[in-house]
């Protein structure tokens, strides 16, 4: 009987009962049969519930195309080369591979980048100096400075000396007030990038019970702005919040950008929730892992980003996105 109701059983359940319940209604009737009523993992590895991935490199990859097929026109039709300069101070090993992946996307797929490389004990008057003179150069489309900027430097002044019609990471005080009014000018690369993700996933987000894990001004805050926009009911969590797990066991969309290795697991999420991992955390063993344990969560997500391989590759894809758009709006 066992046996019968284990190879059986599936396709008897799959046609009758949604995916959640059908975990649900699984786990119990491996529960009743007996043998392996003691053995999570088996239980775990349930044939039902795996979480869709949404493969942010493939996408990514699609909408690079898509952008290198727009580029070359414009190259061709009105003589313009989309043009992204990005500030790099210090040596920051991780700020360095940024950079160097954002140049690389740009060369790839046809944009001219400009990479200006300052020591960590630069007086700020020099980056500021750089800052003006890309801002009145018409061959320039997009500026941005990696963050984190060493200690000497106010970060908000010099985010705030972009012009903002250059400011493709959208993090001007103008374009940040333009965000909130629902008309945009540049959205975030982060959080633009997980709106993509969910566009092509066709998660449904009228009404969604959306949480936020992180409250940046980068990504948390205006990821709430997107999705408030598009409708779902926001909760933006914190350090300081209560209860975390009550607030994400209720999210339909659940986003962590926390930078905590693996701090959402999987008894935290809603069955059948779609998961975003924002977060980029490195293991003890030096491995890349996100905010969430991936292993317990898709075993409860209906759909989920992995770390590497998910966001990540989508921000950078979204900078490209702006800097052309900011190239277009010269034509105006
Ligand atoms: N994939 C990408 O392209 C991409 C882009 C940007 C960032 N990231 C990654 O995303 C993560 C977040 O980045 P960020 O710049 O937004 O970080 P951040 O500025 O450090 O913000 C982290 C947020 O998490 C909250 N937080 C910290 N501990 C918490 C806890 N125990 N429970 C609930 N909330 C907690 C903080 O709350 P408080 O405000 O109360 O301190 C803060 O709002 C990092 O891993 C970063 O590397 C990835």
């Amino acid at each position: 009987m066992s046996l019968v109701l284990f190879f059986f059983g599936p396709f008897f359940f799959k046609a009758s009962h949604p995916p959640s319940r059908q975990r649900r209604l699984f786990v119990s009737v491996m529960d009743a049969i007996g043998p392996k009523r003691d053995n999570p993992p088996f239980r775990e590895k349930s044939l039902f519930m795996t979480a869709k991935i949404i493969d942010g490199k493939a996408l990514a990859d699609a909408v690079r195309a898509e952008l290198a097929e727009k580029v070359a026109a414009l190259k061709a039709t009105q003589g313009i080369t989309p043009c992204l300069a990005v500030i790099l101070v210090g040596a920051d090993p991780a700020s360095s591979v940024y950079v160097r992946n954002k140049v690389a996307a740009c060369e790839k797929a046809g944009f001219r980048s400009i990479k200006e490389v300052y020591p960590a004990d630069v007086e700020p008057i020099v980056v500021l100096g750089k800052i003006a003179e890309l801002n009145a150069d018409p061959d320039v489309h997009g500026i941005l400075v990696q963050l984190p900027l060493p200690r000497q430097f106010d970060t908000e002044a010099v985010l705030e000396a972009i012009v903002p019609e250059k400011d493709v990471d959208g993090f001007h005080a103008e374009n940040v007030g333009a965000l909130m009014q629902c008309n945009p000018r540049f959205i975030p690369c982060t959080p633009y990038g997980v709106m993509k993700m969910l566009e092509s996933a066709k998660v449904p987000l009228k009404g969604a019970e959306a949480v936020i894990v992180g409250r940046s001004n980068i990504v948390g805050k205006p990821m709430a702005m997107l999705l408030l926009a598009q409708s779902c009911t926001v909760t933006v969590c914190h350090s300081q919040s209560k209860d975390l797990a009550f607030h994400t066991k209720r999210a339909d969309i659940l986003v962590a950008a926390v930078g905590r290795a693996k701090m959402i697991t999987g008894d935290m999420i809603k069955p059948g929730a779609t998961v975003i991992d924002v977060g980029i955390n490195r293991t003890a063993d030096g491995k890349l892992c996100g905010d969430v344990d991936f292993e317990s969560a898709k075993e409860v997500a209906g759909a989920i980003t992995p770390v590497p391989g998910g966001v990540g590759p989508m921000t950078i894809t979204m900078l490209l996105a702006n800097t052309l758009e900011s190239a277009e709006r010269t034509l105006k």
